[in-house]
């Protein structure tokens, strides 16, 4: 075999048993998640959104007692999730009271702080984890963070802002120091700023590894024209990671 040829295929065999690893860590995470945390009481359940949060939802759809309890959707993706599982979708409208909410995340702390944003859900994400009694975390072991948020996510803290604030609200984070502000784009999938589920846009604040993450956090959520920051202050509960070695390992409040 020419030795070019060669190399290429060692490469894409490396890269598919990491993109294995990583898969199956996700969905060991999930569904240690859900096997030890979801009730046989619990009515009302958050599905949040990414491909972490598709093995939780597979998961759900495995329960013998599915049609006892309702789904409630972070967007678009998620709400997919539960129809193609079987699972009953109701609205944070019809039960804003929610009784456990699994989702995934950008990056964890070992206090439990969260980075969300980076599949642009994070508002609906929020507002569910907010509802819910009890939020559990499900990730892959690359998104634990060993000191503080900012650390292991690199490209920012996502920031959802009314459109025509844009400008003036770059202008605001590059006044608090953020060493780039980006409006997220659509890439090849669409031409100018992605919109978010609300109609919404998104920008992506990096400060560097973040010091105190709560303060930063009411910093960012001060500004006018900002509708919610990715950065999840002590909201979870617990913190399901699927580990490289196939094992799990869970970081609790
Ligand atoms: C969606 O906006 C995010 O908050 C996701 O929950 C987060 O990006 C995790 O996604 P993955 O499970 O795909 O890593």
């Amino acid at each position: 075999m020419m030795l070019k040829t060669w190399i290429r295929k060692s490469v894409t065999r490396q890269m598919t048993t990491i993109g294995n690893k990583v898969e199956a860590a996700k969905m060991a995470a999930a569904f240690r998640a859900v096997d030890e945390n979801l009730k046989p009481n619990d009515r009302i359940i958050g599905i949040g959104s990414g491909s972490t949060v598709v093995h939780v939802a597979e998961r759900i759809g495995q329960s013998s007692n599915k049609d006892s309890f309702t789904c409630i959707a972070t967007g678009f993706q998620s709400k997919e999730l539960i129809i193609s599982n079987g699972l009953r979708l109701g609205s944070i409208e019809q039960f804003p009271k929610v009784d456990i909410a699994f989702d995934g995340a950008d990056e964890v702390d070992s206090k439990l702080n969260l980075i969300k944003g980076g599949g642009a859900c994070l508002f609906q994400e929020k507002l569910v984890a907010s509802a819910a009694s009890k939020f559990v975390v499900v990730a892959d072991y690359r998104k634990k963070s060993p000191s503080t948020l900012g650390v292991q996510w690199t490209k920012g803290v996502p920031i959802e802002i009314v459109p025509n604030s844009y400008a003036k609200v770059t202008r605001d984070l590059q006044e608090m120091g953020a060493k780039s502000v980006i409006l997220r784009q659509g890439g090849s999938a669409k031409a100018g700023p992605v919109v978010t589920d609300n109609n919404n846009f998104l920008i992506d604040a990096d400060f560097g590894a973040i010091e105190d993450a709560e303060k930063l956090h009411s910093s960012i959520k001060q500004l006018v024209g900002v509708v919610e920051v990715g950065l999840f202050i002590q909201m979870a509960d617990q913190s399901y990671f699927g580990e490289e070695s196939g094992e799990v390992s869970i970081w609790s409040k």
